[in-house]
């Protein structure tokens, strides 16, 4: 299985970055304390594929995912900060209109799960290696 090595030290907080891993595009974002917050405040219950979000990150500030939308495929929207981001904050898929919170989580439209968190781990402070 090909593995990706990404240093994130050039990711300043708040910026996020796409990039290719098995032909897939990634996104790795660069949380900030409060966007950690939104995502950690959320009740289970209002979810539509139930999972904290301890359960995806390794390091809170890092939120890893595979930038697919779990619909039909499309590319969310949410990477550059002129972006849109939905109604809660994260990403926004514009062909049918899923929005993603700051955990990456379904929240609203017709995606079924959460963007997939790919198998990755830290190999020194600020690098990742995926895969
Ligand atoms: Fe994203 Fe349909 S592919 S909402």
């Amino acid at each position: 299985l090909a593995t990706s090595r990404v240093d994130l030290s050039p990711i300043s907080e708040g910026q996020a970055i796409t990039i290719t891993w098995q032909g897939k595009p990634v996104f790795i974002r660069h949380r900030t304390s409060e966007e950690i917050e939104q995502a950690r405040e959320v009740p289970l219950d209002d979810l539509i594929d139930p999972q904290r979000d301890a359960e995806r990150v390794i390091e809170p500030q890092w939120l890893v995912m595979v930038g697919i939308c779990t619909h039909l495929g499309c590319i969310p929207l949410g990477q550059s900060s002129s972006d849109p981001k939905g109604d809660f904050g994260g990403w926004f898929c514009p062909c049918h209109g899923s929005h993603y919170d700051t955990s990456g989580r379904i929240r609203k439209g017709p995606a079924p799960r959460n963007l997939e968190v790919p198998t990755y781990e830290f190999a020194e402070d600020t690098t990742i290696v995926i895969g």
